[in-house]
Parts: C-alpha cells; sequence; structure tokens
C-alpha cells in the first residue's frame, strides 16, 4: 500500500471541498421528509424503550438491511471504469456494425475487470484468471464483449462449466478454498483442461493490476458485412501499458498488506489523468476457411494461431472516467453475451451457445427482471412489448404492448433483418463429448515455442505448488496429462513434488 496519499485516499476531503455545507441543507428520510434529530431514537424518556412510531428508525434500517444484492456467482470482485472505443482502421468489408462505420469514430463504453473464482472480499493479488468484460454503447443499442485476459479457456462445452467452477469454489463440506482434490480431479479427468491449466500457472496467472493484462473475446463470434457476407471472429484487446505480472511471493505480501490493490491502482491511475488503454485488433477467418482448419475454430480450448490469422488492427478502448457510485455503475453493471449487434452474430462454439442463456438469466436474478432499466447497463429508450415486472422505470409513452397492432407501434428492423444471416443447420440430435479432440497440442506449443526456460522452470514451480497438495491418485493423473503435453514437464512436475513431498493417502 503506498505510504503517501493517493486519490482513493482523498475522496471524501475532495467531496468536502467541492460540497460546501449550506445551512438550509438538511437530512431526509427516503422520500425526502426532513430529520428533526439524527443522532437518537425516539423514547419513551431518555432510558425508556424506542416508539413504534419512530419512522426515521425503520426506515433507515428497512433499507440498511437490504443493501446487499447477491454477488455475482462467479467474477464477483472486480472493479469498473468508463471511456471510450475509437475505430483507427477500417474493418467495414468484413463487418456493417455501426460502431465501427469509420475512422474517428467514438463510443462510449463501460469496462469491468474482476478475478473469477473468490469472492467480494477476496484478496486481488491471486492466481486465478482475470475478468475483462467491454459494454460498447453504441448506434444499434448495448454490445457486451464479455471476455478475459486469456484467449481460451478450461472446457469446451457449456455443460460442464457448472462443475468446474464448483472445484474452484468452497468445499460444500468444510468451506474450505481453494480445495486442491477438487480443483485437481476435475482438471486430470477432463484433459481439454490442460492448454488454459498451463497458461493459468506461467506468469500470467498473477497479472500486477489490471492496467497489465491483454483481454480477449475468447469465443469465436461471426461479422455480417453489408453484403450479408459472413466471416468468423476473434477479438483482441492488447494493453498499451505492457504485460506485468507479480510473483506468486509478492503476490501473496500484496495480498496481505493490501487485498485491493488492483482496485485501488486503476482507480488512482484514472484520478491522475494517466488513462489506461488497450489497442483492439480481430482475426478473421472465413467459412471455407473455418472448414478446413487444422483447428477446431469453435473449440475455446484453442487459439487461432496468429500466423494462420494475423491480427487485425480495429482501434483502442481508452479508459478515463472513474464510477461515482460503485454499486449502481458496477455492481449493478450487466454484461450479457447475448447483447449482440447488427453485424456480430454468435458462432457454433459450444461455450458461447451456452454463455448467451446464462447471463440474462442470472442478471434477473441478481438484479431483477428490469436490469436493463439501469442507466449502466442501457440508456437508451426501448421500444418492444415489454411492461411492468419489479422496478419499473420505463412506460414507453403509451404505446400498444402487443405486436402486431393498428396504432403505430414499434416495427421490425429492416436493416438488421438484411444483416442476421440465414445459417443452413443441419445434423443428427446426440450428446457428442468433445472433451478427447486434441487436448494437447497447443499446451505442446506453449510449453515448447512460447515460453523461455525460465518461464517453464516458474511454470512447473507453480504447478508443484498447487499439485503437491492433491490426493497421490490424483497427482498421478495430472502428471500424466502433463507428460502428453512434453516427456520433460511431466517428469520435472513429478520431481518437484517428490522433492516437496508430504504423506497423502490415496482415495
Ligand atoms: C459456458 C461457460 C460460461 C458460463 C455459463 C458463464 C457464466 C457466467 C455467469 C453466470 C456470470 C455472472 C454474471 C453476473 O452475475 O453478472 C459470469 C460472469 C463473467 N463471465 Fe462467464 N461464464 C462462462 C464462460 C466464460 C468465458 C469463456 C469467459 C471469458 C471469455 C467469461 C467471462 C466472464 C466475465 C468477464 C464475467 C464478469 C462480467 C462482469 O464483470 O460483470 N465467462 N459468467
Amino acid at each position: 500500500m503506498p505510504n503517501t496519499r493517493t486519490p482513493v485516499d482523498n475522496q471524501l476531503l475532495e467531496f468536502a471541498a467541492k460540497n460546501k455545507k449550506s445551512e438550509s441543507e438538511s437530512a431526509t428520510t427516503t422520500t425526502g421528509q426532513p430529520l428533526t434529530y439524527k443522532d437518537a431514537s425516539l423514547t419513551v424518556g431518555p432510558k425508556g424503550p424506542i416508539l413504534f412510531q419512530d419512522y426515521y428508525l425503520y426506515d433507515e434500517l428497512g433499507h440498511f438491511s437490504r443493501e446487499r444484492i447477491p454477488e455475482r456467482v462467479v467474477h464477483a470482485k472486480g472493479a469498473g471504469a468508463f471511456g471510450y472505443f475509437e475505430v483507427t482502421h477500417d474493418i467495414t468489408k468484413y463487418t456493417a456494425a455501426k460502431v465501427f462505420s469509420h475512422i474517428g469514430k467514438r463510443t462510449p463504453i463501460a469496462v469491468r475487470f474482476s478475478q473469477v473464482a473468490g469472492e467480494m472480499g477476496y484478496p486481488d493479488t491471486v492466481r486465478d484468471l482475470r475478468g475483462f468484460a467491454v459494454k460498447f454503447y453504441t448506434e444499434d443499442g448495448i454490445w457486451d464483449l464479455v471476455g478475459n485476459n486469456t484467449p481460451i479457456f478450461f472446457i469446451r462445452d457449456t455443460i460442464l462449466f457448472p462443475s468446474f467452477i464448483h472445484t474452484l469454489k468452497r468445499n460444500p463440506t468444510t468451506h474450505i478454498r481453494p480445495d486442491y482434490d477438487m480443483f485437481w480431479d476435475f482438471i486430470s479427468l477432463r484433459p481439454e483442461t490442460t492448454h488454459q491449466t498451463v497458461m493459468f500457472f506461467t506468469d500470467r496467472g498473477i497479472p500486477d493490476g489490471y492496467r497489465y493484462m491483454h483481454g480477449y473475446g475468447s469465443n469465436t463470434f461471426a461479422f455480417v458485412n453489408a453484403e450479408g457476407k459472413f466471416f468468423y471472429c476473434k477479438f483482441h484487446y492488447l494493453s498499451d501499458q505492457g504485460i506485468r505480472n507479480l510473483q506468486p511471493d509478492v503476490a501473496m505480501k500484496i495480498a496481505g498488506e493490501d487485498p485491493e490493490y488492483s482496485i485501488r491502482d486503476l482507480y488512482n491511475s484514472i484520478a491522475t489523468g494517466n488513462y489506461p488503454s488497450w489497442t483492439f485488433y480481430v482475426q478473421i477467418m472465413t467459412p471455407e476457411q473455418a472448414s478446413t482448419y487444422q483447428y477446431d475454430p469453435f473449440d475455446v480450448t484453442k487459439v487461432w494461431l496468429h500466423a494462420d490469422f494475423p491480427l487485425i488492427q480495429v482501434g483502442k478502448l481508452v479508459l478515463n472516467k472513474n464510477p461515482v457510485n460503485y454499486f449502481a455503475e458496477v455492481e449493478q453493471i450487466a454484461f450479457d453475451v447475448a447483447h449482440l449487434i447488427p453485424g456480430i452474430e454468435p458462432s457454433p462454439d459450444r461455450m458461447l451457445q451456452g454463455r448467451l442463456f446464462n447471463y440474462g438469466d442470472t442478471h434477473r436474478y441478481r438484479i431483477g427482471v428490469n436490469v436493463n432499466q439501469l442507466p449502466v447497463n442501457s440508456p437508451f429508450r426501448m421500444k418492444n412489448f415489454d411492461r411492468d415486472g419489479s422496478m419499473t422505470l420505463e412506460s414507453q409513452g403509451g404505446a400498444p404492448n402487443y405486436h402486431p397492432n393498428s396504432f403505430g407501434g414499434p416495427e421490425h428492423d429492416l436493416r438488421a433483418k438484411a444483416l442476421s444471416p440465414v445459417l443452413p443447420i443441419s445434423g443428427v440430435a446426440a450428446r457428442y463429448d468433445n472433451g478427447l479432440n486434441d487436448n494437447f497440442s497447443q499446451a505442446r506449443l506453449l510449453y515448447e515455442r512460447v515460453l523461455t526456460p525460465l518461464e517453464r522452470g516458474r511454470l512447473v514451480d507453480n504447478i508443484v505448488d498447487w499439485l503437491r497438495r492433491a490426493n497421490t491418485v490424483i497427482q498421478d493423473r495430472a502428471i500424466r496429462n502433463f507428460a502428453q503435453v512434453n516427456d520433460d514437464f511431466g517428469r520435472l512436475i513429478r520431481e518437484g513434488i517428490q522433492a516437496k513431498s508430504t504423506t497423502h493417502s490415496v482415495l
């Protein structure tokens, strides 16, 4: 934690400087009645009980006991900021999405960074993936790109997501996390996790705050251009600050001294005018290339090699404004993968398909059915046939709440219709387990070609540090998978565990 005071420490001083108290300003109830006296309940005599008619008291208590909403089931702890996206390069040959319509175009954005597995109060500097979700407030409505700081993920079928996340959360009996048996059991039984697991234990597993990491849309999406031509695409946002990571010993020390390290860093950086930015790129694949590519382009455990599909520069994301009300603007912000705009479509990626359902569903639970009437989620006037529900704000000006109608209600959008592709889909419906599809080849490229010898050494140490705490049967299974990436890799992990070994019972 910095020894001198920084903008986060001065927030109240800044408020006081801006808001000199005027004589006439009085505290009120939630409905605006001035409070006669704030610091004592209404009692019968100085030592008597509180009167039931003390509305001030139960107005405040009633609100207090409802101050929390359910935290996000994943990505509970995070930081948010606002800024803009600016187009610097033309990609209109790939997409008609208005957000990319011309060079120089700026679109307001909101970003929320997060860690995945820990709860709201968890320290920022733990080994984990980091979320990097971007909300674009476009002319065509909200586009949410809900990405992470790695281009891949652990699993490739949504149906495994709740189970996988359970292994990162608290053991339901002991209430302890991490439970190393749970984690390594799942990882070793589903070898498609290998590529992401290797990445997770590299130096990038503990970024030095949110400014020094890249972001990736990870899933494969699709673009449609003005002629209706279809392309698959991936999104990348590369940090202009560069990449910086923390070594585990340093991270652990910071976790004790300053658990809010990453939130503090982002807030201070923006408050002092040091605006973080990311350069935005896409990769493009035609449907013909998709049908012959050596890797399944819809498998989120795989990257599209840059040598095969180079990064195409598109623009810049800049964050230049801190939230004013964290709860309203960050806790209640709701990113939804299904919020796509004309010109951007989903792909058959099984993880993306499941995500298309899950975010809206959790928002209706976590925030409520009118989540998108909150200004941070959608400042646009909606024109549709939804009405009512908890916390309704929008009246839609008396328009009919049914379609079709004869009274001038909203109609189909012909431009959006022209941009939505007609998908030829056929096949035999079944539960196809894709867990055995090429699980090690890209992890091998990462281990053998991308990491330096020093990075490989730290990777082995980091894996050993977690795997040595698991049961020996699970250890053996996990090591067998790592050995399929590279024999030496497996051997070094086994030797590392033996060197640090404590006895574990077998299953
Ligand atoms: C099928 C797989 C997945 C499912 C079912 C899933 C589900 C969820 C759920 C339920 C939330 C909480 C949302 C909220 O309460 O607002 C969430 C948050 C999030 N997910 Fe996923 N997720 C999946 C995979 C992924 C992947 C692959 C990525 C990254 C590419 C990702 C990135 C995020 C991010 C960044 C957030 C936090 C959004 C925020 O800051 O509010 N998720 N996810």
